[in-house]
């Protein structure tokens, strides 16, 4: 989770060595740092010493074979290109903190091309440890001793003031991916450290669901008991969690189903969650009622065979409908098991498993799972997808092993048959656990999932808030997706605002081109959505595509957006996105691939405009001050007042928010609309507007729009004598604007004006408004 950043290839790249911004600099390439002309290398030991950064370093592999060669500038000489065996750390280093000195690491080092450092200083303390490989160079070995040779190396900085970790091979080796952690935390000074809390949680899915010959024997129940013991004493308050399936109770051979009764008599030595009654995917279920009657034939199976109902935790199969979110589901979760947990491996997308994050979405919190490579069939260790020693290859520093280590609370999913046959699962949780404890000083402990989930968005408060991705963009995702759901009907194109600069004669203009069309009108906002920007945003997806409908055409069966013929335009409008904080990365997330269409007016103009609309809203404090008392309201002002303020005049600082969008969206996906050609010239502007988004077919807006002297804007031309304008509230009658606040709000908006013109020019072929122009040259 840490930012790294990395310098350019062209190295060095010392431009940015500001105080604080380093906590430790990384050489991938130790030649880099040792070979850097001396400008730049006095420069970055500068920083090093006075900030007191340290320095790691990897020996990358080269061709030419080194011996005792010694390093620029150091007391130091390296042997490269050797083959290694039996690693082991120095248990007195202090560069180790997560990393235990375990046993050795018996066995070849992956690579024929690790360095081995020759030292003779007091500077230098050995951090790792490995032998030649001898049975590979059986000369070498005939009658001697071997000496350790140092692979990782600390330079303590007596000589220069500097620290230093090098390493003599890469991170291709478990052991120095712990070693790293740790050099970046004493390097540091702790300042990139991981805390060695780990929590672990193990999921047991699929109890009863098994086929027969799966299913678990009493001796397998047994050896279950008895592991969960073994491990409960290397991690306090370990218990497996078992998530049944009652419609599949006693469904195996004789002896299983004696399992499955010896499993329910010692139903008080595990944690109990509910799975779905039948064990298919809820996405199935589009009707609630039949959801919430699947779930209360499981509860009613706990209650009758004395199962707790109350672990507040729920899984549900394929993960389907947890994400992306079907909203039924978490309904009838909360109706019927007061779900508050679940955990899922899709969000936001399976891989990679690194980037897995949480969210909360209708109070019930999503945890990341992780993976332990145990899957429903995973039942012989022999049949294990790359054999044996692949799975032990994960245990012992491998994939297991570091997904514990980098992840502060990990949840696995495994299945009642790893528990079964050869009960792999046991076996991989016992035998990565003993790993940890030999390898690393992380203190393991369990706990219920409810206290995990507060745990983690203690830890990580920024992902309370979800963020929906577009389903269509994984095809995973998109299977598991409510089958009534489609793309096809999400907004091709946004129209952001700001609002008050003709958004919705802009909206309505689009509506009349019979290939274009927008959402239905939302009750509570009249026509605008208003989705990712407050807290609708929250309702979910499914909520935001009700206002996108899918109709059947006629004699197809294919679902296509409300149009005859080919799919429409899609669009959505509301005014408030443009400046909406959260918004760019929201409709990111869903809509890649949208176009944003914006419409600019002078900023004064549009503040001036947006107090009037308060007015005649009713808004009180718009009625009780002037537009100079609230423009020119201090922060000591009162709190509505203030508000009133930065809504009035925020949106105007036009750069800084389209900035924030191009964070987001490439320039080509963003259309600026002059907003007084829009007034003043509406057809040349839709007819700019469909060319850029690529509208079919061309509607001549000549014959469709026509001025209109009584309103004094352009309005539709509904028959030759009659025009249909946008009602009162748009293009309203009111006092021009005080000189005091136009001189005012021209210094205010300077330099924002200014960073626009520049943006505008950066962005290229945009030309530059004359509101624009005007504001500036009379502001100067
Ligand atoms: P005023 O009412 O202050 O004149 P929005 O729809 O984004 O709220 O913007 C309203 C503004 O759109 C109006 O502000 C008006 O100036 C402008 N506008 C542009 N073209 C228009 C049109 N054809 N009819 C009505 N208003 C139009």
């Amino acid at each position: 989770r840490y930012k790294i950043e990395v310098a350019g290839k062209s190295l060095p790249v010392l431009t940015n060595l500001d105080k604080g911004r380093y906590g430790v600099i990384v050489f991938e390439n130790l030649d880099k740092y040792l070979n850097m002309d001396k400008w730049n290398r006095e420069l970055l030991d500068k920083y090093c010493r006075e900030y007191s950064v340290g320095i790691v370093g990897f020996v990358s592999p080269s061709e030419e074979t080194l011996v005792g060669a010694q390093l620029r500038d150091f007391p130091l000489f390296v042997n490269t290109n050797l083959r290694l065996r039996d690693a082991s750390l120095n248990p007195s280093s202090s560069v180790l903190r997560l990393t235990r000195a375990g046993e050795t690491a018996w066995g070849a080092l992956p690579g024929d091309d690790w360095a081995v450092f020759q030292h003779n200083h007091s500077t230098y303390e050995p951090v790792e440890w490995a032998q030649r490989n001898t049975q590979e160079y059986p000369a070498d070995s005939v009658g001697q001793v071997q000496l350790p040779l140092t692979t990782v190396l600390q330079d303590r900085g007596q000589l220069d003031g500097i620290q230093r970790v090098l390493f003599g091979s890469s991170l291709r080796f478990w052991l120095h991916r712990l070693v790293f952690l740790d050099a970046l935390s004493y390097l540091s000074h702790g300042q990139l450290s991981l805390n060695l809390e780990r929590m672990i949680l193990v999921d047991i899915d699929d109890i009863f669901v098994g086929e027969k010959g799966t299913r678990l024997r009493p001796d397998d129940v047994r050896a279950l008991i008895a592991t969960q013991k073994n491990i409960a004493a290397m991690v306090p308050g370990f218990r497996f969690n078992l998530g049944f399936s009652g419609k599949y109770y006693h469904h195996g051979t004789r002896e299983e189903n004696l399992g499955d009764d010896f499993l329910l008599q010692n139903v008080q030595e595990f944690n109990w969650f509910s799975h779905m009654w039948k064990h298919q995917q809820p996405h199935l279920y589009d009707n609630l009622t039949l959801l919430m009657a699947e779930m209360h034939l499981n509860y009613a199976f706990a209650v009758d065979h004395n199962i707790p109902t109350d672990s507040g935790y729920s899984i549900s199969p394929h993960h389907s409908g947890v994400y992306p979110a079907h909203e039924l589901l978490y309904l009838a979760w909360k109706k019927v098991w007061n779900v508050k947990v679940t955990s899922t491996e899709e969000y936001p997308h399976l891989r990679p498993a690194r980037l897995r994050r949480g969210f909360i979405h209708r109070n019930i919190m999503v945890l990341p799972r992780q993976t332990c490579g145990l899957f429903t069939h995973t039942m012989y260790i022999d049949r294990y997808p790359g054999g044996r020693d692949k799975l032990d290859e994960s245990i012992q520093g491998g994939e297991l092993f570091q997904t514990i280590v980098y992840n502060p609370i990990n949840i696995f999913m495994t299945h009642m048959s790893n528990y079964g046959s050869d009960r792999l699962a046991l076996y991989t949780f016992q035998s990565v656990i003993k790993f940890l404890q030999c390898w690393t000083n992380l203190r393991l402990a369990s706990a219920p999932p409810v206290q995990l989930a507060e745990m983690y968005f203690r830890l990580h408060p920024e992902e309370v808030d979800p963020v929906w991705g577009n389903p269509c963009d994984d095809v995973r995702h998109k299977k598991i997706w409510s089958k009534t759901k489609n793309c096809d009907s999400l907004p091709k194109f946004l129209v952001i605002g700001p609002q008050k600069t003709g958004t919705t004669a802009l909206y309505t203009f689009l509506s009349m081109h019979g290939s274009v069309a927008s959402n239905i009108a939302s009750p509570e906002t009249f026509e605008e959505v208003q989705f990712f920007n407050g807290n609708n945003y929250y309702r979910g997806l499914d909520w935001y595509m009700d206002f996108f409908p899918l109709e059947t055409m006629p004699n197809t069966s294919s679902p296509m957006p409300t149009q005859l013929g080919s799919p429409r335009f899609m669009f959505e409008k509301s005014a408030t996105y443009f400046d909406g904080e959260a918004v760019p990365k929201r409709t990111h997330a869903l809509l890649p691939h949208a176009k944003i269409v914006t419409i600019l007016i002078s900023p004064a103009k549009r503040a001036y405009s947006w107090y009037q609309h308060q007015r005649s809203h009713g808004d009180v404090i718009a009625n009780n001050y002037s537009f100079y008392q609230v423009i020119t309201a201090s922060d000591s002002a009162p709190r509505a007042l203030k508000d009133l303020r930065n809504r009035c005049l925020n949106p105007g600082k036009y750069a800084q928010h389209l900035e924030h969008w191009l964070a987001y969206y490439p320039a080509q996906q963003l259309h600026i609309i002059d907003g007084e050609q829009l007034r003043l010239n509406p057809i040349d502007v839709m007819n700019e507007l469909q060319r850029f988004l690529k509208i079919q077919p061309l509607l001549d807006y000549s014959n469709h729009l026509r001025y209109d002297v009584k309103k004094g804007f352009y309005c539709q031309a509904v028959s030759e004598k009659r025009n249909k304008c946008l009602g009162k509230s748009k293009g309203r009658q009111y006092p021009t604007m005080d000189e005091r606040s136009a001189k005012l709000l021209q210094r205010y908006y300077l330099n924002h004006n200014t960073a626009l013109v520049k943006l505008l020019k950066k962005l290229g072929s945009r030309p530059i408004p004359q509101w624009l122009k005007d504001d500036l040259s009379t502001g100067t």
